[in-house]
């Protein structure tokens, strides 16, 4: 996935410097979705040619991280003599930073991509366009020439192709940015978020989506005749004329700094900012061009939304890394998760849970056929981790499912079915695409999402929002404790009609108010972490063994170690040991073992033993003061974690190691927050 970004000021006087300022900044915000080239464009100096009207748009490309690109582009505009003093009472700029699908991370196939010379038109765009390859046919046929290997330069080209051929036919009589970009939108197949700009709309800029995420931010201008008085009046700060700036993004990231006020783009609408207007106009499949005439749109009304977090949420505070942050934020994090959610009961009341988003769907649920967990990656991790309780408590058969093998399946899914989407970002392509095949097969589907406007929160019957805060760090870590906490509370929720489990639930609700006291007492295994981090720093290889409710710490736990500090790491489930990983057991080979206290916890024992007697070398995780049960000779390295409520303890026991996969990278000397080849959320199949 990649982050795009626009500015656009109107009548709010503003000098180049501080535009490119916006933009850098902008693209910063929206790094962790993408790191590998990144773009812009703006306006050139007016023309000293009395015939060139409008101002060229000025192309800067880089590959690597952002800071290279700002170098490039302060070292260019340097060696062009390009004033960066100059102000723009008006000015349209567009910005992109990129995870490479289609062509190498390098200058040219970075975005914005370019109809051609003179950069009539250009884009920034996320997602993948799949028929490009069709579409590049066309337009080599009418004389195009192709400069890069992506498939997002089909779209500027395509542009051109439409206006030169609409302004022939409808004999010069103007066409509008809008229209050029809704006949641009009849061609395109797959997934995209685009921004487009271009010398024939100078000051103006189109965007438009279906699939990837796009949210529009509205800043009012201080500057307004109003005396300053912000105007409440959505309809005001959408209408044409008055002060204001504009902007454009993947995510929220990168407007919270400007602005809480934001339109989420829905899929198949056309956002035109133009003269201080913003009109949104919606694509319709069916009305297509006709003699030469291309449609007109629909336009849509939509109120503007507030957005509910603050900027400190995405900075990183006192912290070295985002992921560090994350990991220490947990029981903030955790507390915001539980925050009106739990009751503590009374003499009167039992202790319960309340999740307003699924209330009225419980009743559909437990009697469903199935409950059927799908997400990907850490998100997976997370709803395996709660499938045991969930199983004990709805008294419903749980099934898992990774988002891309359902598909590649086509796994049965029926009405019967209650299927649940996990999902951080809520926009990962495959989760999403898994959500539709459910859907059509008429199966009732919950989102548990930590993104209020995501395209799974928005699209999935009910749901519940984890509420964890902003997570950057590539790598997942609050976002994977909450999505267990919330899917411990809806188990409680659904289960909450059996008297049997009563105590049982009343034990977890006990255990989940204590939580982030919990969690902060093992957080201050930090050094400890740290110290096996430097034991570890040089191996090649790391196994983790859980069974349980663990099996999933140890595949999150792996995970966390292979995704960030770039160490071969495999969790595996104990009770598949003597079945093939036991083969792989030396002295040499460091070996995770997490044994804390449950009802496996003797079979874990027992595996111990076992690894012992082939000199594993062996590092155990047990519950506070129950080491010499587990390492009676004292001869294995010990984590002791605190106890708690069974079904908790898998929130507890990943914290070290992601302590543990933090330190490892850090010492490794690897990027912490934005891992090698990977992106915060994969927009694309
Ligand atoms: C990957 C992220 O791209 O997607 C992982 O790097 C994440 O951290 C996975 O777990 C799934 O993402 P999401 O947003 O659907 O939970």
């Amino acid at each position: 996935m990649c982050g795009i970004f626009a500015y656009l000021n109107y009548n709010v006087k503003t000098e180049r410097r501080h535009i490119l300022e916006v933009l850098f900044n902008g693209l910063r915000r929206l790094e962790y979705r993408g790191y590998d080239s990144s773009g812009i464009s703006i306006d050139s100096d007016l023309s000293s040619d009395p015939d060139v009207k409008s101002r060229q748009p000025l192309v800067f490309r880089q590959e690597g991280k952002i800071e290279s690109l700002v170098r490039s582009v302060y070292q260019e505009a340097n060696t062009i003599d390009l004033n960066l003093e100059e102000s723009f009472s008006v000015h349209a700029a567009i910005a992109h930073t990129r995870w490479a699908t289609h062509g190498v991370p390098s200058p040219r196939n970075s975005h914005p991509q370019s109809s051609g010379a003179g950069n009539e038109f250009l884009v920034v765009h996320n997602g993948i366009i799949t028929n490009y390859e069709v579409l590049k046919e066309t337009l080599v046929r009418h004389g195009f020439t192709f400069e890069s290997d992506t498939d997002t330069e089909v779209i500027p080209k395509l542009a051109k192709f439409v206006f030169d051929k609409t302004n022939d036919e409808q004999g010069g009589q103007a066409v509008t940015f809008s229209q050029v970009v809704l006949e641009v939108m009849r061609h395109l197949e797959g997934a995209y978020a685009l921004i487009f700009k271009s010398s024939h709309y100078p000051n103006e800029l189109v965007a438009c989506k279906r699939g990837s995420p796009l949210l529009l931010g509205i800043k009012e201008s201080t500057q307004d005749v109003n005396n300053g008085t912000p105007f409440h009046d959505d309809k005001f700060l959408t209408s044409k004329g008055h002060p204001k700036e504009l902007f454009f993004s993947s995510d929220t990231h990168a407007l919270v700094e400007h602005t809480k006020k934001v339109l989420v783009i829905e899929d198949d609408e056309v956002v035109h900012l133009k003269d201080g207007g913003v009109s949104i106009l919606k694509f319709d499949h069916h009305k297509a061009e006709k003699h030469g005439r291309l449609p007109r749109p629909a336009s849509v009304q939509r109120a503007l939304s507030v957005l509910e977090m603050e900027v400190e949420q995405i900075k990183k505070g006192n912290y070295e890394h985002f992921m560090q942050k994350e990991i220490h934020e947990q029981p903030e994090s955790l507390t915001t998760t539980m925050r009106g959610r739990l009751i503590r009961g009374g003499s009167c009341k039992a202790k319960s849970v309340l999740l307003g988003g699924l209330k009225d769907r419980l009743k559909t649920i437990r009697r469903s056929r199935r409950i059927v967990f799908i997400g990907c990656g850490t998100s997976y991790n997370a709803a395996l981790a709660a499938r045991p309780f969930m199983e004990e408590l709805s008294g419903v058969p749980v099934t898992m499912e990774l988002a891309s093998d359902l598909l590649d399946r086509e796994g049965p899914i029926c009405r019967e079915d209650t299927a649940v989407f996990v999902s951080q970002s809520g926009e990962t392509a495959d989760t999403l695409h898994a959500l539709e095949y459910a859907q059509n097969n008429g199966a009732l589907c919950v989102g548990i999402t930590n993104t209020v406007s995501s395209a799974i929160a928005r699209k999935t019957e009910c749901g519940v929002h984890i509420n964890a805060g902003c997570e950057i760090g590539v790598a997942s870590t609050k976002a994977y404790t909450s999505q267990i906490v919330v899917m411990a509370m809806m188990a409680l929720a659904i289960g909450d009609d059996t008297i049997s489990s009563q105590a049982r639930r009343e034990a977890v609700v006990d255990g989940l108010f204590d939580l982030p006291n919990k969690v902060r007492e093992v957080l201050k295994l930090d050094d400890e972490m740290k110290d096996l981090a430097k034991l570890l720093m040089d191996e090649q290889s790391l196994l983790v063994f859980g069974r349980g409710y663990n099996y999933a710490t140890a595949l999150e736990g792996a995970l966390k170690v292979k995704e960030v500090s770039l160490m071969h790491s495999e969790g595996i489930l104990a009770g598949e040991m003597k079945h093939g990983p036991l083969a792989l057991v030396d002295e040499t080979l460091p070996i995770i073992v997490i044994a804390t206290h449950d009802a496996c916890f003797s079979k874990q024992q027992s595996v111990i033993q076992q690894l012992h007697a082939r000199k594993g070398r062996l590092i155990v995780m047990c519950s506070k003061g129950k080491a010499s049960l587990v390492c009676p000779n004292g001869t294995c390295r010990v984590i002791e974690v605190p106890q708690v409520e069974d079904c908790l303890q898998p929130v507890i026991n990943i914290v070290p190691l992601q302590l543990l996969a933090y330190h490892l990278t850090v010492l490794r000397g690897y990027n912490v927050d934005q891992p090698r080849n990977l992106a915060k959320s994969v927009t694309t199949q």
